[in-house]
């Protein structure tokens, strides 16, 4: 048996209208990250929500925030978003050109870095990068939208990363995000991941959280 994984809710499933709430279920429900997915109209089709949201949940909980930024232009955010109250920041392998100076801008914040990757993007793409990483997301399904199916394709990724971490020496997260259920968590936990977001099956009782 791999060891429990960490359980990360994604508030994008809960009532936007009761976000409090929603953080208490969160923190009643063995979770210790929450994960915040901002979204810009433009990486992925739709708008989500974006510091003003963060900074009037932030005093509401002591769990940290991992932000998964599903925007172009991430080095835009990095600095509004520490404000906020963001204490770890995602970022897509697919937006940017400059991955070295973004991932030294959130360091310089003293905040933890996330990478993550489409379902087309291979794991391969990631070989400089595993070394200065915190957390590697693994998209298992295309971003944008809660409520999808696995793309089951997707899990090797998982076994792969936790391959090239104990080959490598390395300490980062292997985090898994994309229609994880009550039927699907079984895989992925026995793929290896560290770290496995919920949405919409945590939010409406499905999950099935139990080891
Ligand atoms: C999708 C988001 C996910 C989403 C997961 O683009 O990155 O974090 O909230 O939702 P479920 O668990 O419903 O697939
Ligand atoms: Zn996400």
């Amino acid at each position: 048996m791999n060891k429990t994984p960490i359980l990360a809710p994604s508030i994008l499933s809960a009532d936007f209208a009761d976000l409090g709430g929603a953080i208490k279920k969160i923190e009643k429900e063995h979770a210790s990250i929450i994960h915040v997915d901002v979204m810009d109209g433009s990486f992925v089709p739709p708008i989500s929500f974006g510091q003003p949201v963060i900074k009037s949940i932030r005093g509401k909980t002591k769990l940290p925030f991992d932000v998964h930024l599903m925007v172009n232009n991430p080095e835009n955010q990095i600095e509004s978003m520490v404000e906020a109250g963001a204490d770890a920041l995602t970022f897509h392998y697919e937006t940017t050109e400059h991955i070295d100076k973004l991932i030294k801008k959130i360091k310089s914040f003293g905040k933890k870095v996330g990478i993550a990757i489409n379902p087309e993007t291979p794991v391969e793409c990631l070989s400089e990068i595993l070394f200065d990483v915190d957390i590697v997301l693994v998209m298992t399904v295309h971003p944008g939208f809660g409520g999808q199916k696995m793309i089951l394709e997707c899990v090797d990724k998982i076994r792969v990363l936790q391959k090239l971490k104990a080959e490598l020496g390395l300490d980062y997260k292997v985090s898994v995000d994309g229609g994880v259920n009550g039927k699907t968590l079984k895989t992925v936990v026995n793929a290896g991941a560290d770290i496995i977001v919920s949405g919409s099956s945590f939010f409406n009782d499905t999950l099935n959280w139990e080891f």
